[in-house]
């Protein structure tokens, strides 16, 4: 008899979702033998319908669970949702893998209710400075978000570290966006920017809406969760963001945008041409110093870290006092769902070394 009881509780069961509940499922047994735990899923619900069973979700159903979640005998709507979680057995961990703006209120309430949280979403933190701050309110060791910047590499727990540590972070610069990668590699190569963000979205790199991605907002969002561990008391509104169309394309539906966007082919090839010459090429930059936040296209040397990256790959690089001379970097792929589920699984065995007392 296993001496405490652990609930999961899954909110988002989409890509990242489903390969976490696959996880945690074959690594179960193993974690319950060496931290003396019993493991139960509790809950499972997508922004519509879920199942809830205090008692634990068997593996069969949680499988089929990811097949599609719909309203059947054995699933219930989401209304009641904010209850089911305060009611959750404690000790429990909440998970969001939802892309939901409005899961603040439910992360709160799990908080509140004693909860510990982890997170692959960005949007709860990356929206305003008061909503990070209440999120953190609850101390340090009750919320984990290691995949919402670089999905499985490990940068906020290198940011933690230096916190931790004492070191002082003087800047981070880096590639945080796989899909922007794969478009400048691609452009590298020579192909026209239009056919570049069409094979990128046929290749599911980007979101449905590819302006989602070209307008530079969901790297916004990684900088300034990185800004905000760091200190900052930063909106997005302070963060310089070059988007990589006009505005005036913001008016088309997805469908007459990507039927606009090849009026931008002759405009990159030039600049990719120009920069070739001089042996650079050109990497969708962020950079994040005490002195500000920009997130741009910038002219790198081919033979540099920035420009050496290639296809989705993301690179993160840390200049700190102590690492002031020989920067830290940390590169490898930035995005994908084994990955990512890979990155949440490893913030839920954190969270359990804390139940456990390790
Ligand atoms: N995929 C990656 O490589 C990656 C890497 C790092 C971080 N992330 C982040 O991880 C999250 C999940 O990514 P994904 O690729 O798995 O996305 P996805 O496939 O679109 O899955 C999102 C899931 O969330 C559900 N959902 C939406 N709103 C919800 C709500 N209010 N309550 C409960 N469930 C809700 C969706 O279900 P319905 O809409 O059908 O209800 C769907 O099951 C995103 O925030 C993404 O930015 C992803």
């Amino acid at each position: 008899m296993k001496s405490k009881k652990l609930s999961i509780f899954l909110l988002g069961p989409g890509n990242v979702g489903k390969e976490l509940l696959k996880l945690i499922i074959e690594n179960k047994l193993t974690l319950e033998q060496n931290y003396d735990l019993d493991i139960r899923i509790t809950g499972i619900f997508n922004s519509k319908y879920g199942i809830n069973n205090k008692e634990g979700i068997h593996p069969d159903q949680v499988n089929n669970i990811c097949s599609g979640l719909t309203l059947t005998s054995d699933t219930i709507t989401s209304d009641n949702l904010p209850n089911l979680i305060s009611h959750n057995p404690k000790p429990s961990i909440l998970i969001d893998t939802t892309s939901s703006p409005v899961s603040f209120d439910i992360l709160l309430t799990a908080l509140k209710s004693g909860s510990f949280v982890v997170l692959s979403n960005k949007r709860p933190l990356a929206s305003s400075y008061s909503v990070f701050h209440k999120l953190h309110s609850y101390g340090l060791n009750r919320i984990f978000y290691e995949t919402t910047v670089g999905a499985g590499l490990p940068v906020i727990r290198t940011v933690n570290t230096f916190m931790e540590t004492g070191d002082e972070i003087l800047e981070i610069k880096g590639c945080f966006s796989g899909t922007l990668g794969f478009i400048f590699s691609s452009l590298e190569d020579g192909m026209p920017f239009s056919k570049c963000v069409e094979q990128a979205k046929k290749m599911g790199y980007t979101e449905s809406d590819p302006r989602e991605d070209l307008s530079g907002q969901d790297v916004a969002r990684k900088i300034i969760i990185l800004s905000r561990m760091i200190g900052m008391e930063i909106e997005m509104e302070d963060i310089e963001v070059q988007k990589l169309y006009p505005s005036s394309f913001d008016k088309y539906t997805v469908k007459e945008f990507m039927g606009v966007i090849s009026k931008l082919d002759k405009k990159y090839q030039e600049k990719f041409q120009k920069a070739n010459k001089r042996n650079n090429t050109f990497r969708y930059v962020a950079k994040v110093s005490k002195k500000g936040c920009t997130i741009k296209m910038t002219e790198a040397a081919k033979n540099s870290d920035l420009g050496n990256l290639s296809g989705p790959d993301n690179i993160i690089i840390f200049k700190t006092k102590r690492y002031f001379d020989r920067p830290l970097v940390i590169k490898g792929p930035g995005a994908g769902p084994i990955v990512t589920a890979a990155g949440v699984f490893d913030d839920i065995i954190s969270i359990i070394k804390i139940i456990h007392g390790v």
